[in-house]
């Protein structure tokens, strides 16, 4: 089976969790690349509902093997408890869920900076974290301060942390917050030393290995191209790279190892936090998608900015990371709207663009010219079959893969797992 690698295309949230879902079948290895615990994958199976923030989706599949890679900020108290949650709920996760020792650790004092930061920033300047410590992570990794899940092991925790907390105590009071207490937060990473003892591998070895051995890696890519620290809507972006380039480097995999690249995209765009949505709709439209796709974060809860689908964010999306086949989900949530939007384009200032600008402020001032489509008013949530879907439906599917220059390979009308259906791979 072919390496695959699926990223988002749009601002996160296009339902990713459920096409690793149906694409884990094909594959050996699960590998997550880059974020952390920002991330909120969903996953619906019968009655059952998982949503997974760190944990790659294809620990559903009770014989997969799982890897959390060397490019993520993982938070272990976070980890714990999800593995925790898994076993309670009957998914063994031992013996198959590594996670690199080379990947960067999120402590306290992560979590406090972000919250702070954001906190204290005027309402114009917040970006509207997740407040997981994703940034100060990520920061401190750039500044070649910070510890690595690694170094949970080398019985040298106390002294390590000693200097780090008291530089971070002093940004801390700086910002007017509270000082992270330093006992606490030995005893907690010392406990968690010898919970996830057994987890933490050298997996850039482990990967490559695999690939040896002939076995199939699928990369699941968390957050989307519009978050990415380069390509997205900087600054109001995530602080790594959910794009292409993130999955080598946050895996020790070698490019030529990935022979495809999925894009997931949904139906419409949602985006959660601040910073340009260039088809936000801000009517009774915005919000009727906003109730019927359930559009709450998963890991924050916060309502979801929901508009049109945007045919300039998929293209460049579908640039950027070589887009071999589209996964379109959602599409019954548009079930019921009357007229259908698409962006083809942006204008500015009497010119038309289509591309994404990097100008921030351009971006903010684009106004989307669209192209209109009747919907077609009847439920989707059973079909099966792409032949199946009313005739507009599969006029509207079809015009969003041209206008991005990139064939459907799946297709999901509904949360759960028969809903989520393939049509060329
Ligand atoms: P951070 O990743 O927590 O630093 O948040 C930076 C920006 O990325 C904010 O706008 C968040 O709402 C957004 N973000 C982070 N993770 C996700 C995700 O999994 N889905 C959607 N948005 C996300």
């Amino acid at each position: 089976m072919p390496n695959t690698l699926l990223i988002g295309a749009q601002w996160g949230d296009e339902g990713k969790g459920k096409v690793v879902d149906v694409l884990s079948q094909d594959a050996d290895v699960v590998v997550r690349y880059q974020g952390g615990s920002n991330a909120g994958h969903t996953i619906e199976i019968g009655r059952d509902r998982y949503v997974l923030h760190l944990v790659p989706s294809g620990i559903l599949h009770p014989d997969k093997t799982c890897v959390i890679g060397n490019g993520l900020v993982v938070d272990p108290l976070a980890l714990i408890q999800e593995i925790k949650d898994l076993a309670a709920r009957g998914v063994r996760v031992d013996g198959r869920l590594h996670v690199s020792d080379r990947a960067q650790m999120v402590v306290a004092y992560h979590k406090m900076l972000d919250a702070a930061r954001e906190n204290r920033s005027p309402a114009g300047a917040r970006i509207g974290t997740t407040q997981r410590g994703i940034g100060p992570a990520y920061a401190d990794k750039a500044a070649r301060l910070n510890l690595r899940m690694g170094d949970l092991l080398d019985g040298e925790l106390e002294h390590s942390l000693a200097d780090r907390v008291a530089e971070k105590n002093r940004a801390l009071a700086e910002l007017g917050a509270a000082p992270v207490d330093a006992r606490q937060m030995l005893q907690d990473l010392s406990a968690a030393a010898e919970f996830l003892r057994p987890f933490i591998a050298d997996t850039v070895t482990l990967l490559n290995e695999a690939l040896k051995a002939g076995r199939s890696l699928l990369f699941e890519g968390a957050q989307g191209t519009m978050l990415d620290i380069d390509f997205g809507t900087y600054p109001y972006v995530t602080s790594s790279n959910p794009t292409c380039g993130g999955a080598c480097a946050g895996s020790g995999v070698p490019a030529r190892a990935i022979d495809r690249v999925v894009g997931v995209v949904k139906a419409y765009t949602t985006r959660v936090g601040e910073g340009p949505l260039p088809t936000e709709l801000h009517d009774s439209v915005g919000e009727r998608l906003r109730e019927r796709g359930r559009e709450f974060g998963a890991t924050t809860g916060r309502p979801r900015r929901c508009g049109w689908f945007d045919a300039v964010v998929a293209r460049y999306a579908a640039m950027i990371n070589g887009v071999d086949f589209w996964a379109v989900t959602k599409l019954d949530v548009l079930d019921e709207v009357e007229t259908i939007r698409i962006g083809v384009a942006y204008e500015c200032d009497g010119r038309r663009y289509d591309t994404v600008p990097a100008s921030i402020h351009l971006l903010e001032r684009c106004r989307p010219v669209y192209e209109e489509f009747p919907g077609w008013m009847s439920a989707t949530s059973n079909v099966t079959r792409f032949e199946d879907l009313p005739k507009q439906a599969r006029a509207y599917v079809q015009r969003l893969c041209d206008l991005t220059g990139v064939p459907l390979g799946i297709l999901s009308v509904g949360p759960q797992r028969a809903s989520t259906f393939r049509i060329k791979i």
